[in-house]
């Protein structure tokens, strides 16, 4: 019933409003609405003499329902809801028990006071779905905070905590105890002087450098995403201009990216995450409670594997073969830690207690007791097999066993091994311990709670899980090979690797096909192709084929489809390269950069298709999860899919 969205409750002259609009608060229609009318009723009733405004869960309000952007805007409208309160005779304290997002963080800084429980949070992450603030957010949190760190605040989407908004001048009380009480109890001290709300408060415009500045500065983070340097416009206009012109251009910069294709991507996938962390087929099946995790090969992923885990403070056990390649391993491991603290991920003191959680053993038998264990040795099914007949062995029956193979059938690794419940592929992406992507493949046998625990595992990584069918490649390694084949079919036409590449970072990937071989080297794939040739299959020989085998590994052999300086990781066109293709390209006209890009998504959302047509993934949504977190599409053109699907509509004219 509507009228249970918001709860009044009144003593001492004091109203108490409780929002309950689970699971998040969100300001939906019906929520506004009666925000709305008590808001006048409030400010009516004369034994009223000021409000406190709660919300029952664990967030204050989440933000708007996003579920309403793909429909016409309906009023009350936000804005005017806050305008309203702002506007009030009579104080109003947002008692801040939780998060307060987006539309959320706007209502808190409407109100006149803002009380945060310790826990409490306070923050705009619009520009993240490719909006921003569209109530009021631009204008007044620079006239609380100070247009730099509000600049800050709402073009990178951050969230301050309780502290930071304290100190920010943001939070007028931190409740030392109960939230709700100290709330009501801080109302009853205010004696009917009301403070200078935000839309008052004025704001000295700091000169054209100081905008030029930010704009670089914030188109060069965007990544092709227009909502921060539309925000930052919008702040702007409230400071040239005033708070009344600056809420106009902020609606209207609002209502215009929340019709664009940008902010549809952004919000596809944020529904996308949203589902592959919840799957609804796992609903109601506890996962196991880790603790101790095993890593097997502390190589380029054991240690990244091993990294991650320890940062989401599993007690981690690396093994490797000898004395050596343990150091070596956990070398890398440290190395991680070490760049994360230079990138401000943690300090000194977070590295280290990390590096303290991962203990280095020789030999699989430190692993008896861990509750999880991720194997990542070579790529060989010999050498695997070994592993696993060890690991049964050595581990109980509950022990999840995972593989981190990519192209390996895990079936055939753990084939007649007891327990088959518990054994799983985890499929990490490179680096591991920085790709939030982790292809989830269940075996036939492979229990419902082993399933649920991969799952549960992503969401502690910080990371998204994709459910991924046991078909070659699973899902991400086999568009890449589509992705590649039509790289090379585009090269022995006769573009060359600098213009493909060109294109797709045009398009916004971070790197184009070529550049990203050479990084991860040419060996493996080739391999692969040896492997296949050797078993019968008829593989013409192809580019790569030939860089391989006159020695071209990719950077780490100084060189693959580009040749790079020593230590240098700046790819620069290979004469000798385009001599070894040359005999295999048949020159026609030339594409274009855009023809480029286009055939390279068509043939990754073809290929992604085909893959949800052979029910090897649940939806292609998840496609896009996938090459949005494991190859570094641009989120907002919301994947490949999402892509190729709007790209039709808007050619066949459709909605
Ligand atoms: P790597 O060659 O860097 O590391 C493998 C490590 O395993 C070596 O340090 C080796 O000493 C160790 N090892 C071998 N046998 C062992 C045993 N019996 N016990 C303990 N340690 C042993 O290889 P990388 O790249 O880390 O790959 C490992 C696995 O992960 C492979 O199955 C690969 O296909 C898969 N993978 C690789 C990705 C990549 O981008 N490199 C991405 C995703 C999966």
């Amino acid at each position: 019933m509507t009228n249970d969205l918001i709860r009044r409750s009144d003593s001492d002259g004091i109203a108490l409003l409780t929002l309950a609009n689970p699971p998040v608060n969100a300001l939906s229609l019906a929520v506004r609405q009666r925000l709305a009318a008590l808001t006048a009723e409030l400010e009516a009733d004369e034994s009223v003499r000021a409000v406190v405004l709660a919300a029952e869960g664990r967030v204050f309000v989440g933000g708007a329902d996003i579920a309403e952007f793909d429909r016409p805007p309906e009023a009350p409208h936000l804005p005017d809801v806050i305008a309203a309160i702002e506007a009030s005779r009579k104080p109003w304290i947002a008692a801040l028990n939780g998060a307060a997002l987006g539309g959320g963080a706007e209502l808190a800084l409407g109100c006149h006071y803002r009380i945060f429980a310790d826990t409490a949070r306070l923050g705009l992450p619009e520009t993240s779905l490719g909006l921003i603030p569209g109530a009021g957010g631009t204008q007044r949190l620079p006239r609380r905070i100070g247009l730099a760190p509000a600049i800050e605040v709402i073009t990178a989407g951050r969230t301050l905590s309780a502290a930071e908004a304290r100190e920010a001048g943001l939070a007028d009380r931190i409740a030392a105890g109960e939230l709700i009480p100290e709330a009501l109890a801080f109302a009853r001290t205010l004696d009917g002087a009301l403070p200078l709300p935000a839309s008052a408060a004025p704001l000295a415009d700091p000169g054209p450098a100081f905008w030029d500045e930010a704009r670089a500065r914030i188109a060069r983070a965007a990544r092709g995403n227009p909502a921060p340097a539309a925000a930052l416009e919008a702040i702007r206009a409230g400071v040239a201009e005033g708070f009344a012109a600056g809420l106009r251009a902020e609606r209207e910069t609002f209502l215009r990216l929340r019709a664009s294709d940008e902010a549809a991507a952004l919000r596809h996938l944020f529904f996308a995450e949203r589902a592959a962390l919840r799957p609804a087929a796992l609903r109601g099946i506890e996962p196991v409670p880790l603790t101790r995790a095993g890593v097997i090969g502390g190589g380029t992923m054991g240690s990244g594997i091993a990294a991650a885990l320890a940062a989401a403070g599993l007690e981690v056990r690396l093994t490797e073969t000898g004395p050596e390649s343990l150091a070596a391993g956990l070398e890398r491991v440290e190395a991680i830690f070490e760049a994360q603290v230079k990138r401000g991920l943690t300090d000194r003191a977070g590295a280290a207690e990390r590096m303290a959680r991962v203990t280095g053993t020789v030999g699989l038998g430190a692993l008896a007791d861990c509750d999880l264990v991720i194997e990542a040795v070579f790529e060989d099914l010999a050498v695997k097999r070994r592993v696993f007949e060890e690991l049964v062995r050595l581990c109980g029956p509950e022990a999840i066993l995972a593989t981190n193979t990519s192209y390996l059938d895990p079936e055939r690794i753990v084939e007649g091994l007891p327990h088959p419940h518990r054994f799983i592929a985890l499929h990490f992406f490179s680096p591991a311990q920085v790709m939030k992507l982790l292809e989830i493949v269940p075996l036939a046998a492979t229990a419902p709670r082993t399933l649920a625990t991969g799952v549960a595992l992503a969401a502690r990584l910080g990371k998204i899980p994709v459910q991924a069918g046991n078909g070659e490649g699973f899902i991400g390694n086999r568009i890449l090979k589509r992705y590649r084949a039509e790289a090379e079919a585009l090269l022995l036409a006769g573009a060359t690797p600098t213009e493909i590449d060109e294109a797709m970072r045009a398009f916004g990937l971070g790197m184009g096909p070529f550049e990203m071989q050479d990084m991860a080297g040419l060996d493996i794939a080739f391999r692969a192709r040896e492997a296949a040739r050797a078993l019968g299959q008829d593989l013409p020989e192809g580019p790569g084929d030939r860089l391989v085998r006159a020695g071209r590994l990719g950077r780490k052999s100084g060189g693959g489809w580009y040749d790079y300086a020593p230590g240098s990781r700046l790819p620069q066109p290979s004469p000798e390269a385009a001599a070894l293709i040359a005999p295999l390209v048949t020159p026609g006209p030339r594409p274009s950069g855009t023809e480029i890009a286009d055939r390279l998504i068509a043939a990754m959302a073809e290929e992604g298709q085909r893959i949800c047509d052979e029910g090897l993934a649940q939806s292609p949504s998840d496609i896009d999860l996938v090459e949005v977190h494991g190859y570094g599409f641009p989120r907002h053109k919301g994947g490949p899919m999402f892509h190729a699907a709007r790209k039709t509509r808007s050619r066949t004219g459709g909605a």
